[in-house]
């Protein structure tokens, strides 16, 4: 057989049907609401930051694990907000996005053979980032329509071969947010097997109605176990810079740092120094943000009813799962396919959520982080679905 081809590791999993969606919608000139990714400005202060730092002549390879003001400012923004210490020497790594400190910590916790138990839908780098660190999934379902988990379902999951599980909160793509209760029964099974919880909490700032955002490190015996993700994509909306960290325990960070030394050598130099102003901004900053989005999901969840699209409304993070059942598409590639090339909207088919496609084959998610008149113009472009659900019904 040719050895000219990909490996077994990569011939696992296919391209991420998200970006697809972003190159399928840029050939049609759709309006993009598959990948979240805002169409706004970044904050004038952090872009005037980077300038400066560039200019500043900040550009050569910061510290492998990160430079120093960003890592202190990651520090002290975790402990000041949830009151758990962290110390930026020991636990912080500044990695290339929250996607590459997911891959790093994978790689450096997981050795072929282990279980990590994920919830589904999951985001989907979630599962290429099992197969290339070698990791055996087990998938727990979250349940439409308050995508809740069975405690039992979840306990099942658990074995002594279980060497983490992924918690992303605010949930991409439900919106759901982990309540103090779920944290509790997952960290009690994460201690019962000596497993570490990997948090992926890029989304923290991103949350409505009164909810709040619970680490899974502050809760009891955590700490010791827990490896939290985050970055600066989403809450400074500067998800091209790629800069994002991990908060390890101690006797974790060794690992992390080696394998993302080696992978990326560093994030960029002097996006890390304007990473720091940014972490430095007032609280009101925050609230505007997690404001300003509320409303949009608001705009849009009209948007989608009104087209006849039935809605799950998030509690967090910027999309908007729905089901499409009343348009008599049985395919939700072919029915996100329909809507990018004929309706001139993208979005992103329920199936790449999901280990088994099936489970999401009525559903498409729509992402909201987007400027009003982008969403005006989807609302427009979706009244052409009306002649679709007329052929069905
Ligand atoms: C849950 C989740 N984690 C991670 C990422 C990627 O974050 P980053 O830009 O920091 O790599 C995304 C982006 O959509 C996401 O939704």
């Amino acid at each position: 057989m040719s050895k000219l081809t990909g490996s077994r590791k990569a011939t696992q999993f296919t391209e991420s049907v998200i970006r697809e969606m972003t190159r399928l919608n840029d050939l049609h000139g759709g309006v993009n609401l598959s990948q979240g990714f805002p169409d706004f400005p970044a904050p004038q202060a952090i872009k005037a930051a980077a300038c400066e730092a560039i200019n500043g002549d900040v550009n050569q390879y910061a510290v492998t694990w990160g430079a120093r003001p960003l890592r202190e400012a990651v520090a002290r923004e975790f402990t000041r907000r949830y009151g758990l210490p962290v110390v930026a020497d020991a636990q912080v790594t500044v990695c290339c996005g929250s996607t590459e400190a997911m891959m790093s910590t994978m790689m450096a916790i997981i050795d072929p053979g282990d279980e990590v138990v994920i919830f589904e839908p999951f985001y989907e780098n979630y599962g290429p980032d099992v197969i290339l660190s070698g990791a055996t999934p087990r998938y727990v379902t979250l349940h439409e329509p308050t995508w809740s988990f069975d405690p039992d379902e979840l306990a099942a999951a658990f074995n002594e071969k279980t060497k983490a599980i992924i918690i992303n909160t605010p949930n991409n793509p439900t919106g759901k947010v982990f309540s103090r209760a779920e944290l509790g029964t997952i960290a009690a099974l994460c201690r019962k097997w000596d497993a570490v919880a990997i948090a992926d909490e890029i989304y923290e700032h991103i949350i409505y109605d009164g909810e709040s955002h619970i680490p899974i490190a502050t809760i009891d015996g955590m700490a010791d176990r827990t490896v939290t993700l985050n970055g600066l994509s989403k809450t400074y909306s500067v998800t091209g810079w790629r800069v994002g960290w991990t908060i390890s325990p101690p006797s974790l960070t060794g690992a992390i740092r080696k394998v993302h030394d080696f992978l990326t050598v560093g994030a960029a130099a002097p996006l890390q120094q304007a990473g720091a102003v940014a972490l430095g901004l007032p609280d009101d900053y925050y609230r505007k943000l997690a404001a300003d989005y509320q409303r949009r999901r608001d705009v849009l969840l009209e948007i989608l009813e009104r087209h006849h699209f039935t809605v799950y409304k998030p509690l967090g993070a910027y999309y908007i799962m729905t089901d499409i059942g009343a348009f008599g598409f049985s395919d939700d590639v072919e029915f996100a396919r329909y809507l990018v090339k004929e309706v001139g909207v993208a979005a992103v088919p329920g199936s790449s959520f999901y280990k088994n496609g099936a489970a999401g084959r009525t559903k498409l998610r729509f992402c909201f982080c987007k400027k009003d008149e982008t969403l005006q113009e989807a609302d427009r472009r979706l009244e052409k679905l009306v002649a679709a659900r007329l052929s069905v019904h």
